[in-house]
């Protein structure tokens, strides 16, 4: 059975959402897809641990179609396979919810039409079928993918439920970046596990409140569902994707050897021309697209990916609940609240995976001096609109622009005309009591890019050092103190669409909020 219009509709509660008919593309009756895929959610096994299978959730898919190419799994891992697809393509993907409970799919990064977004509004209930109709037209990118029910997002992207989408376009295969096996996925996921090797998420009690203010971290890093991966690569230039897929921690990535990172692509695509940093700051739902050029290397050579250390103040600056200590200084954190804190918290050092280089091979490439074109003008152009978007956290509860969550409802300020350009200006100016952490707020349908940052505290630092503002973003960490800027293009669809911090737990609490393009 397949969703319709008229039952969606019936959903969204007829006239709520006022003249909803007209601007949704979707159930297109003259769509002709180049490319068909089906989809479905459904409870599986995977190896994880050494022993029993651990119990997750997850994606699996099939090419109806198209090129077969459309779809290419992670081996061995509880990933959804990678969607490929490029610009322009038309693309039906028929998504079956097999798990014991509604669920919907949405395409983080990707410009969608509202009702393909995957709206918590537009959830489906367990054996019933969404069909999705889009075209795409991002830029190449890495993007990806994960369920979007409120209150269970944060809960079914951690039983495994989450894939990568890459888009390719003409633009980006000029380039002839490393493809095939030069080209490597990495979904960097943290999860706790039992003495059973199953999957601990949310427990209740104290213990609960706690992993749910600070958003849920696991005390091992999966990368593509495996721990701390070895790989065994050549003398060549590799091009990785990494993806933070993870519901709450920050990695600030760095390799071993002191190489630099060399960044390509963030969330939106290409950069303008490629970034060098010690470091490379990755919040939850953030992309990186880096080279990794062992041209030079002799055969034997080891290093690691690792996540550099820095103190889990810098991100996370509560005070204990209540006792309003330490606010936007990280002082003041008593020895209750590490006793209550993730074994492994935030800014712990990790190494993350292992390259050894294994044999010899030729390479010609070198990384372009420049990779995409910018219009430079319009980043600084600042007569459009600017909205002030607060966070901030009291008696328990985060709030987003002083609110939270509500279904469809929006106010005037979330009003936003179809195809216009506003600046948003988020202050991350902490509550009462000291309750103070980074959040990425990410906003669906539309990459933006940052203008300028001012503010964060001094114990933000080793943190912020790592942040790559360049290029067009989705996502965007928001520092303890700190005012950010971002200008949005807004996108031409009509309807609702979501902003929200990325740390699951707290979008899942709330920190969410719908803006509507009208
Ligand atoms: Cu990646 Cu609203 O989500
Ligand atoms: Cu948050």
């Amino acid at each position: 059975m397949s969703i319709t219009r008229r039952d969606l509709l019936r959903v969204l509660g007829g006239g709520a959402v006022a003249g909803a008919a007209a601007p949704f593309s979707f159930a297109q009756p003259a769509f002709v897809p180049d490319v068909e895929l089906a989809l479905s959610a459904a409870a599986g096994e995977a190896r994880i641990l050494p022993g029993a299978a651990t119990r997750v959730w997850q994606f699996t898919g099939k090419v109806l179609k198209g090129p077969a190419d459309s779809l290419q799994a992670i081996p061995d891992s509880y990933l959804g396979p990678t969607l490929r697809l490029r610009k322009g393509q038309k693309v039906r993907i028929r998504f079956r919810n097999e798990l014991p409970e509604p669920s919907i799919v949405h395409w983080h990064g990707m410009d969608m039409p509202s009702a393909m977004d995957g709206h918590p509004h537009s959830v489906i209930d367990p054996k019933i079928e969404f069909v999705y109709e889009f075209e795409v037209t991002n830029r190449a990118g890495t993007y990806w993918y994960h369920p979007h029910p409120h209150n269970r997002t944060g809960a079914q992207v951690y039983q495994g439920l989450a894939g990568l989408l890459l888009v390719t376009d003409d633009e980006e295969a000029a380039l002839k970046l490393p493809n095939g096996d030069d080209e490597i996925r990495c979904v960097l996921q943290d999860r706790r596990f039992d003495a059973g090797n199953q999957l601990i998420y949310l427990s209740g009690g104290m213990m609960g409140m706690m992993d749910q203010a600070h958003g849920f971290l696991g005390d091992r890093v999966l990368v593509n569902g495996r721990e701390r991966p070895a790989l065994s690569l050549a003398t060549r230039a590799y091009r990785l994707r990494l993806l933070n897929g993870s519901n709450a921690r920050i990695y600030k990535l760095a390799w071993s050897d002191d190489t630099p990172m060399t960044m390509i692509a963030s969330d939106g695509g290409l950069l303008e021309r490629p970034v060098q940093q010690k470091s490379i700051t990755l919040a939850p739902a953030q992309r990186a697209d880096v080279i990794l050029d062992l041209s030079g290397r002799t055969v034997g050579t080891t290093l690691e990916l690792r996540s550099a250390p820095f103190p889990a103040a810098a991100v996370d600056a509560m005070g204990m609940m209540g006792m309003g200590m330490g606010r936007g200084r990280g002082r003041g954190m008593g020895g209750m609240r590490s006793m209550l804190e993730s074994a492994v918290p935030n800014g712990a050092e990790l190494s993350l995976l292992s390259v050894r280089v294994v044999r010899r091979e030729a390479s010609s490439f070198r990384t372009p001096a420049r990779l995409s074109s910018f219009d430079r003008s319009w980043i600084r152009e600042a007569d459009v609109p600017t909205r002030r978007v607060t966070l901030g956290f009291e008696q328990g509860q985060w709030f987003l622009d002083g609110r939270t969550f509500d279904m469809l409802s929006t106010t005037p300020e979330e009003t936003i005309a179809a195809g216009s350009t506003q600046i948003w200006e988020i202050v991350n100016g902490g509550g009462m009591m000291g309750m103070q952490a980074a959040h990425p707020i990410h906003l669906h349908g539309r990459q933006f890019r940052v203008m300028s940052r001012e503010g964060g505290s001094a114990a933000g630092r080793p943190v912020s050092e790592g942040l790559v503002n360049a290029g067009w973003l989705d996502t965007v960490l928001v520092m303890p103190d700190e005012t950010v800027r971002i200008k949005i293009p807004f996108t031409h669809h009509r309807g609702l669409y979501l902003y929200h911090c990325h740390i699951l737990e707290h979008e899942d609490m709330g920190i969410m909020r719908n803006f509507r393009v009208v």
